[in-house]
């Protein structure tokens, strides 16, 4: 044993000096590396991901990103009451949307009121599982890698490279700039954050992008970051299909129906046909309105962003995994709760010329909707409500850094 101990009091400082040696001649410092972030991909989820080449996903841009995420001064300002998050809008407890009980910005509609008063146009959108979203983000599906339409200059967005309008980066600084969230500028935001004394700021730039140095970029990287890594797979209807749970039996009835176009027909849609992300991307017009044109005229519809007069009312069918808490529900929050939804698709259909042929429920022998029993209509919503993922909800990984710090605010 004591041999052993001489040996190491022995080899320590010759690694010392050899350590040193490299630095006195005149080798390069080790060259800075964040650590690369392990994405894990759960079971049965596809592996093509949307991640820019320039923005790849590390522990310390991912953790610097959450920080930010949740920092209310990324408004610009400072006093209580002009504080505003991400997180303001995007609660964890609601899978990151806004949810129905928000305290003060919701009203009935669902749309809440940006920092200044102004209503955004639309109900919030969840953030999770965006990673594998390659058909566009927003309802209409504006933001797009192919989006040649750099139109929110309009806001003073700085033109940031490669994904401006064109990925999650660069909705960090609409939500910034967006006269119906921040209603602030990024000029504004990244003095604030150059001038704040924060004692954690200048570490989280320096450990994510090697210097302290606090730019625009670094800020719509790491949120983005931060946000690519919210994943939600762990539902109960998730671990049923993963054999680790079981449905009950109103759920399983529920999910067949589901995916029966005899049944309740919403699989073409919102997948689950194999797809565990329960959506498919894209945007339909799921015949909520009698609508020609004029009426379907919605300046932010999907026919704002492809001219094809088959868009006219169409909107992103959303995931419906954690549906429970998205309401209220559909781009404009018109249906307050899940039974308002269920209720529309069972006999609420309005016949138009602009509704999406998936819409089989609108045409014979149907016309109105799934004409399902109550007892199937509670099997529907029984799975509907298996989608939601708790661990989700409550994840430490994704919940405010610093709960007790009056600038980080999650609503
Ligand atoms: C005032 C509320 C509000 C705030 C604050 C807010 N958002 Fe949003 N967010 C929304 C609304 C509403 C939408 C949907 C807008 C639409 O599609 O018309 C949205 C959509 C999004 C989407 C697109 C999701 C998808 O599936 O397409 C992302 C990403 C996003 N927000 C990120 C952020 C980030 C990052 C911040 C902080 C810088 C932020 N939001 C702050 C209300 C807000
Ligand atoms: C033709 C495609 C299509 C079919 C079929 C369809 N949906 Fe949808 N669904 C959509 C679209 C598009 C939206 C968003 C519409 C909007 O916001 O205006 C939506 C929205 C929803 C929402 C609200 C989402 C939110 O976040 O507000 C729920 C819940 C929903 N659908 C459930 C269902 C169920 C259950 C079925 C089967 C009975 C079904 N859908 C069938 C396209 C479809």
């Amino acid at each position: 044993m004591k041999k052993k101990h001489w040996f190491i009091w022995l080899l320590l400082p010759a690694l010392f000096f050899t350590v040193g040696c490299k630095d006195d001649n005149g080798d390069p410092d080790p060259v800075w590396q964040a650590t690369p972030y392990d994405f894990e991909i759960p079971i049965g989820f596809p592996t093509r991901l949307n991640i820019p080449d320039d923005n790849p996903l590390t522990v310390e841009g991912v953790e610097l990103g959450r920080y930010l995420f949740y920092d209310g001064r990324m408004s610009g300002r400072t006093h209580p009451d002009s504080l505003m998050s991400c997180a303001s809008c995007h609660r964890q407890e609601r899978a990151f949307d806004l949810g129905a009980d928000h305290p003060y910005y919701t009203d009935p509609d669902g749309r809440p009121w940006g920092l200044t008063g102004i209503k955004t146009p639309h109900a919030t959108l969840p953030l999770f599982n965006l990673v594998w979203n390659h058909e566009g983000y927003l309802w209409n599906g504006m933001i797009h890698k192919g989006n040649t339409n750099l139109g929110s200059v309009a806001y003073n967005i700085p033109a940031l490279p490669e994904y401006h309008m064109k990925n999650i980066e660069s909705l960090v600084w609409m939500g910034i700039a967006a006269p119906h969230e921040m209603h602030g500028h990024p000029d504004r935001t990244v003095a604030l954050f150059q001038t704040i004394t924060d004692p954690d700021y200048p570490k989280l730039f320096e450990r994510a992008f090697g210097t302290p140095e606090i730019t625009y970029e670094r800020m719509s990287k790491a949120v983005a970051q931060f946000i690519r890594t919210i994943v939600s797979s762990n539902s109960t209807a998730h671990k049923a299909w993963r054999g680790e749970a079981n449905f009950t039996d109103m759920e399983r009835m529920g999910w067949m129906l589901f995916m029966t176009e005899e049944g309740a027909d919403c699989f073409h849609c919102h997948g689950g046909d194999g797809s565990p992300l329960m959506t498919t991307h894209l945007f339909y017009n799921n015949a909520k309105d009698t609508c020609f044109t004029g009426v379907c005229a919605n300046p932010r519809d999907r026919y704002a962003v492809t001219g094809n007069e088959r868009d006219r009312g169409a909107f992103k069918a959303t995931s419906l995994i954690n549906i429970e808490h998205q309401g209220p529900y559909m781009h404009d929050g018109r249906f307050a709760t899940l039974d308002d939804v269920i209720q529309f698709y069972n006999s609420g259909l309005k016949y138009s010329e602009y509704a999406h042929p998936l819409m089989h429920k609108l045409f014979p022998p149907y016309y109105n909707g799934m004409s399902l029993n109550p007892i199937q209509l509670q099997q529907l919503k029984a799975f509907l409500l298996s989608l939601t993922d708790n661990e989700l909800l409550t994840n430490p990984k994704y919940s405010n850094p610093r709960p007790d710090n009056p600038f980080f605010i999650s609503w």
